[in-house]
Parts: C-alpha cells; sequence; structure tokens
C-alpha cells in the first residue's frame, strides 16, 4: 500500500472511530481501541506530551515552537492557550495537518474565576458557603469553556497550615472536613453536568500529594509525614474531590518519604489507582519529571522518565522528557509499550468524553464569548462570593457599620487604590484593569455630600517612609480613616514563601502614624494568607479581613463597610500571634503536659502565648449570638446508631445576620491519640434580631471514625466530647459514650 493509501485509510478508520454512535463507555473503550491501534510509538507518546503556549506562562518555558511540536504529532494537549479564535487555530493545526487528525486538549489555571474574577480561593473559603463556592467554579467554567478550555488545573486540594507556605491562598485552608466539602463543590461546579457537557471543563485534582505540608512552608520543599497523617489529614479533601467525579490529577512538586510524588507509584498507582478505583488520567506538575534529576532520585532523562510513567503518571506536563526518552526505552526493551498504551488510552478516553472527536472545535464559541465573559450576572455574583469571604475580625464599640453620610473619610494606605492587587494570584484571563478598587467602592457607597480623601501613605513593600507625613495629615482632616493594608498580589500563590508574616515594607509604621491621630480607624486587610498582626489587633478599632476579593472586590468591601452586607465569613485557617508558633492549627494533639501557666514543664513557649490570635472558624458579625446548651439524643450511641446533637442559637443583637454553627468532635481516649477538637459538621443559618433556631445534627458511626492503631479505618468504644459553637475556640459541650 502506498503511503498516501495508508494514510487516507488511518483517516477513514479514524472518522468511523470518532462517529461511531455508542455513547455507552464501552463504546467510547472501543473507540478509543481502534484509535490506539492506529498510531505509532511516536503518536502515541505525543499524546502524553502537554506543551504550554505563549499567551500566558505559568513557569519556565524551555520550548517556544509548540506550533511546529503539533504538528509533528509531538504534542496532545496544551496549556495557557485561550479563547475562541486562538484554539480554533491551534486545533485546526492538530485536525488538518497531522496524519490522525487527534485533537488537542486546552488546559489552563483557572483558579478562582477566569475573566470574572471571584475572591482568592482560601477568601472564598471563608464563606463557608458551598452553594456560593460551587457556583463560583461553575461561572468560572463556563467562561473558560466558552474560551475553547476544556480543562482547569483546579481544584488545589492541599490542607495548609503553614501561612508562610504562599500557595496557602489556593486552597481551603486547614481543615479536613471543611477542605473536603469545598473540594467536592468546586469539582462540581467546574464538571457542572458533566465531562461533555458544552459549559463544563474538566476539573483537575492537585497538587497529590501532600504539597501543602512543604516543610517551612518553603515552596517546593521536603514534605515528610507518617502514613497516619497522610491518610488523616491530607489525603481526605482528594479523595472528596475524586468522589464528585474529577477527571483529572495532578502529581505534586514535593517528595514524600523520599520519593517525589511524580516518581512514587505508592500515590499515583497504590493509592489512586488500585485504592480509589480512579480512571481519570494523572499529569504532573510542570516539569517535575526533569525535577526528579535535582531531587537526586533519577540520573538523566531517561531514568526520570521511566521513574514517572511506571509509578502512573500519564501525561507530561512541560518537561519534554516522555518525547525525548519514552521511545528509546521501548525500543531498547526497557520499557513496556504496554504502559505506553494505557496512558494514551486514559487520554484519548476524556478526548472522546469531551466530544472532540465529534467536534474538535465545539468550545470554541466567540458567540458564547460574547454573551458569557464578564456578564453583568456573573460580575453580581461575584461581588456576592466576595462580600460572603470577608471576615470581621474585630469591631470594638460597634465602630462598623459606617454611616454613609459621614462628613468626611480617608481611605488611606498602599492597598486603598491598588488595582494590580485586587484580583489576587493565579488570576487565569482576568484584567485586572476591570478591577474595582477599595477607594472606588467607598466612593460609589457613600452619600453624595460625604468628602472621601485619598492617601497612599507608603509603597506596599518597600523602606521609604516619605509619603507617610502626608498620610497623616489626610487622616487628620477625616472624620473616619479607613486603612487598607496587606500584601501584594505577588507574594502569595506559587514560589512566594514568606518567613516573616508582618505587615511588609513600612506598613506597621503607616498604620501606628495613623492611630496616633486618635481618628477612628477601620482597618482593611488585603492578603493571601494569615498575617501576624498582634499590636493592630490590641490598638485598632475595627479590622476586616478582605482576602484580594476579586473584580468586584471595591464594591463589595463597601458593601460590608458600610452595613449593606453584615459580615457572615468565618477562618478557614487560624491566625497565629507570631511565625514561632508555626504550625499552629486547632485540631492539635493534647500532649502528655498540656499546657499549665502555673507549671514550667508544659508544653509551651517562654516568650509567646499557645493560643492563636484568630481561631480557625472566628468571625463577627454587626450582630451578636448566643449559644444554649448543647444536647445530645442520647447518652450512649451503638454502631447502629446515629447521634442527635441540638443547639438552640439566638440572635440577640439589633440587626438580621447569619451565623456558621460549627460541631467539633473529640475522642477521649483511642488506641492512637485524637485531635483535641475535629470539625465534623456546619450550618449557616439566617436569624432575625431575637430570634431563635434549634441547630441540629446527626453523628454517624463514619463521623467517629478513624485509622486505628493497626490502620484499619473504623470506630473504637469510648467516651467522646461533642462541641457546638461560633469558632474552633468558643464552643461549649457535652460528652456521651459510644458502645
Ligand atoms: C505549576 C503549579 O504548581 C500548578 O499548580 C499549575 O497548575 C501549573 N504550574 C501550570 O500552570
Amino acid at each position: 500500500m502506498n503511503k498516501l493509501c495508508s494514510l487516507t485509510l488511518a483517516a477513514a478508520l479514524l472518522c468511523a472511530a470518532c462517529h461511531s454512535s455508542e455513547k455507552t463507555s464501552t463504546g467510547i473503550g472501543t473507540r478509543v481501541d481502534s484509535v490506539l491501534a492506529l498510531m505509532t510509538l511516536d503518536e502515541k507518546i505525543g499524546q502524553l506530551t502537554l506543551f504550554t503556549s505563549d499567551i500566558d506562562v505559568t513557569g519556565p518555558t524551555m520550548r517556544e515552537n509548540y506550533k511546529e511540536d503539533i504538528k509533528a504529532g509531538r504534542v496532545g494537549a496544551i496549556f495557557n492557550a485561550y479563547g475562541a479564535a486562538y484554539t480554533r487555530k491551534l486545533q485546526e493545526i492538530a485536525v488538518k495537518e497531522t496524519r490522525l487528525h487527534i485533537p488537542l486538549l486546552f488546559g489552563y489555571d483557572v483558579v478562582h474565576g477566569h475573566r470574572t474574577i471571584f475572591p482568592m480561593p482560601l477568601g472564598e473559603a471563608a464563606s463557608w458557603d458551598l452553594a456560593a463556592i460551587e457556583k463560583s467554579a461553575r461561572i468560572a467554567a463556563d467562561e473558560a469553556s466558552a474560551e475553547g478550555l476544556h480543562w482547569t488545573f483546579a481544584p488545589m486540594c492541599d490542607i495548609a497550615r503553614d501561612p508562610r507556605w504562599g500557595r496557602i491562598t489556593e486552597g481551603a485552608g486547614e481543615d479536613v472536613y471543611l477542605g473536603s466539602k469545598i473540594a467536592a463543590a468546586r469539582v462540581k461546579g467546574i464538571q457542572g453536568d458533566g465531562v461533555g457537557s458544552l459549559n463544563s471543563v474538566m476539573a483537575c485534582v492537585k497538587h497529590f500529594a501532600a504539597y501543602g505540608a512543604a516543610q517551612a512552608g518553603r515552596d517546593y520543599h521536603t514534605t515528610d509525614m507518617s502514613d497516619r497523617v497522610l491518610r488523616e489529614t491530607y489525603l481526605p479533601p482528594y479523595k472528596a474531590a475524586l468522589d464528585a467525579g474529577a477527571a483529572t490529577v495532578m502529581t505534586s512538586f514535593n517528595e514524600l518519604d523520599g520519593v517525589p510524588a511524580t516518581g512514587n507509584k505508592y500515590l499515583m498507582t497504590d493509592i489512586l489507582r488500585k485504592e480509589w478505583n480512579f480512571t481519570g488520567f494523572v499529569v504532573t506538575d510542570y516539569t517535575s519529571i526533569m525535577e526528579m534529576i535535582p531531587h537526586g532520585i533519577a540520573e538523566d532523562t531517561a531514568s526520570a522518565a521511566a521513574l514517572a510513567l511506571e509509578a502512573g503518571v500519564d501525561m507530561d506536563m512541560q518537561a519534554g522528557f516522555y518525547n525525548d526518552a519514552l521511545a528509546g526505552l521501548v525500543k531498547a526493551g526497557k520499557l513496556k509499550e504496554s504502559l505506553i498504551d494505557g496512558a494514551v488510552r486514559r487520554i484519548l478516553r476524556k478526548k472522546f468524553e469531551l466530544g472532540l472527536f465529534d467536534d474538535p472545535y465545539r468550545y470554541s464559541s466567540e458567540q458564547r464569548e460574547k454573551e458569557t465573559l464578564m456578564s453583568a450576572a456573573n460580575l453580581e455574583a461575584a461581588r456576592d462570593v466576595a462580600r460572603k469571604s470577608i471576615v470581621l475580625l474585630k469591631n470594638d464599640k460597634q465602630l462598623l457599620p459606617l454611616k454613609k453620610d459621614i462628613r468626611k473619610l480617608a481611605v488611606i494606605g498602599p492597598l486603598a487604590h491598588a488595582r494590580k492587587e485586587m484580583i489576587g494570584s493565579w488570576c487565569a484571563a482576568g484584567d485586572w484593569t476591570k478591577a474595582s478598587t477599595l477607594l472606588e467602592g467607598v466612593k460609589q457607597a457613600v452619600s453624595p455630600g460625604t468628602q472621601v480623601l485619598y492617601a497612599k501613605g507608603c509603597a506596599i513593600d518597600n523602606d521609604s517612609t516619605q509619603s507617610i507625613a502626608q498620610a497623616v495629615r489626610t487622616a487628620q482632616q477625616a472624620d473616619v480613616v479607613i486603612l487598607a493594608v496587606g500584601e501584594g498580589a505577588w507574594m502569595t500563590g506559587e514560589a512566594a514563601s514568606r518567613a516573616s508574616l508582618n505587615l511588609p515594607g513600612v506598613q506597621q509604621q503607616l498604620v501606628e502614624a495613623i492611630y496616633k491621630t486618635g481618628k477612628p480607624v477601620v482597618a482593611v486587610l488585603l492578603n493571601g494568607r494569615p498575617l501576624t498582626i498582634p499590636w493592630m489587633d490590641a490598638q485598632i478599632p475595627a479590622i476586616l479581613e478582605a482576602w484580594f476579593p476579586g473584580t468586584v472586590g471595591g464594591q463589595a468591601i463597601a458593601d460590608v463597610l458600610f452595613g449593606d452586607y453584615s459580615p457572615s465569613g468565618k477562618l478557614p485557617v487560624t491566625f497565629p500571634r507570631a511565625v514561632g508558633q508555626i504550625p499552629l492549627y486547632y485540631s492539635m494533639k493534647h500532649t502528655g503536659r498540656p499546657m499549665d501557666p502555673n507549671n514550667k514543664y508544659t508544653s509551651k513557649y517562654l516568650d509567646e502565648r499557645n493560643d492563636p490570635l484568630y481561631p480557625f472558624g472566628y468571625g463577627l458579625s454587626y450582630t451578636t449570638f448566643s449559644y444554649g446548651p448543647v444536647q445530645v439524643d442520647k447518652q450512649e450511641m451503638t454502631q447502629q446508631d446515629e447521634l442527635t446533637v441540638t443547639c438552640t442559637v439566638t440572635n440577640t443583637g439589633a440587626r438580621a445576620g447569619k451565623e456558621t454553627v460549627q460541631l467539633y468532635l473529640h475522642d477521649i481516649t483511642g488506641s492512637v491519640t485524637r485531635p483535641v477538637r475535629e470539625l465534623k459538621g456546619f450550618q449557616q443559618i439566617v436569624l432575625e434580631p431575637g430570634a431563635s433556631q434549634n441547630v441540629t445534627f446527626k453523628l454517624t458511626v463514619h463521623d467517629l471514625s478513624f485509622y486505628r492503631r493497626d490502620m484499619s479505618f473504623g470506630t473504637e468504644p469510648g467516651k467522646f466530647e461533642v462541641f457546638v459553637g461560633t469558632n474552633a475556640r468558643d464552643a461549649q459541650g457535652t460528652t456521651f459514650a459510644l458502645r
């Protein structure tokens, strides 16, 4: 058969495979196999390769000729390319100019919105509002898919208990239960009606596994922990995301127990595929195959590529190591081609599920782009999530909410009119020039007669104090000062670890100078992680944590400042008093010598308190809530029972408000020690002034289960404490027993 004939036959067979009307997964399996049967070894390896485009760059690039790579069949997926027209153009190269016409996948880090930017994920987590979080992810996926994207590298499900780690901003914080619920909500939002529905993209659960436990909070650093901690604390959110149907998984940069995740068979095969039955595909994080050489576990390209593939990694992002080494390894008899076939199958299957073999351009729609991107409804949803994410940390003498008809208001600080910072890090195709600033939000909210003054005061992060005096003069003219301080967006996210969590630069000096004017000061924090602000907590009467609130963040903060929305956010992460306390999280263990201030030989510091500045779950409202006694419906529970826990919550203030009622559990004695408190449930209620509500939780034996001494998961009989309250510290308890 001549070359042309064989190519025509291949294309015809491929078409037959693609246009088969079978819709079942067995049907897809047959079609995948029929495509695979046509592929050369090089074409197969091409499908395992993901390269970045040059539209956006999210790490070091070694290759710029990705279009040539597409044409040559060396690449099966492209990331950092978006836009209906551009993705269509690249897709055309794959579909028209390669031998087998296999369509490309387009991926991108759509992390907290695509064009309409929502609060950074940690901020969204502070809303504890699963429906709002799901909706935010839904809108992000809707916008992303209209721009030709099939796949987002989200959600990040890494439990993070070290705020020095810049990437704490990308997840849901420190808690296993909350983190798992949010991970599932995000996947549901991203994948909508499922892979293949036009306004959905595939989720990618990252970074598998335990990336959040990087030592000393330093990015890319070593992770080491017991299997118990791994399974009990770090794995559940990834698992919850997969149970919610996430289509893909990304490896993490860190090593675990001496083996980098990208070469870690225990993680990628034993746990992910064998224990959890994951059937989607696994992609590396960026060049992590290559990074196994400096890690010191592979000596060259070939051994790194083999280690990754044999561990269970299907797709190589950006290293090009699969491209460079796999064919040689197979030809030398050092690697089974069947391993490559398995990975190709998993990737092709997703391309079929996405409908790309039926219509490779189906997601690249200029029409949908026009209708969807930054629509009024999307912006309104972003404003809603942003105000729900804001946490009121302090409000002495009810300084907040402010009246809209204040005569003169000074808005001061390096974050007050910092448009670029509003959308935070990892903001996909978000356009910071379209974001509103706090100053603008305030100006829009106040009465026509209010005069709004502005002074920057200092930069976010340099040593110059020369503008502080001007800011003080501005403050002196005002009746109230709104002082916006915090971090730059660039100080959070990847490669943004900090050894100090104080306000950067000379901001502390600015805060103290403004405080000294004696004017009432409301501090608004814009930042990506817990900061150590004990001085502010002691001196500044009102503090709002606004995170990086997104495109309409300015208006959202103003909604809260002026009382159009009563704050309801609760911290998804502990705020330490000092860096030296880290790691500091609420679900710690008692130790054999629990802290006793009168006994030197107990677990404490000589120079700092043990407790946090603000505990997990903490957040005030413009109203107040009181909690009645916690009641259980039985003193003894059996393996077959459910326990009903009830508590009456009353709005004791003068305004309506939303409260997140939290339930914590403590297993007093076990075959292994148990945390002092573990979140096992929460409910959000809205109460009018004076109104009460009985809040009821059901605890099952699953909630009481843990990894026992022999690592089996289950319960042990004994006594438990159950607490219901407004945060992890302020909660009342009662006891019950499990028989
Ligand atoms: C590296 C980051 O760790 C990961 O989260 C991201 O998805 C990739 N780069 C792609 O941008």
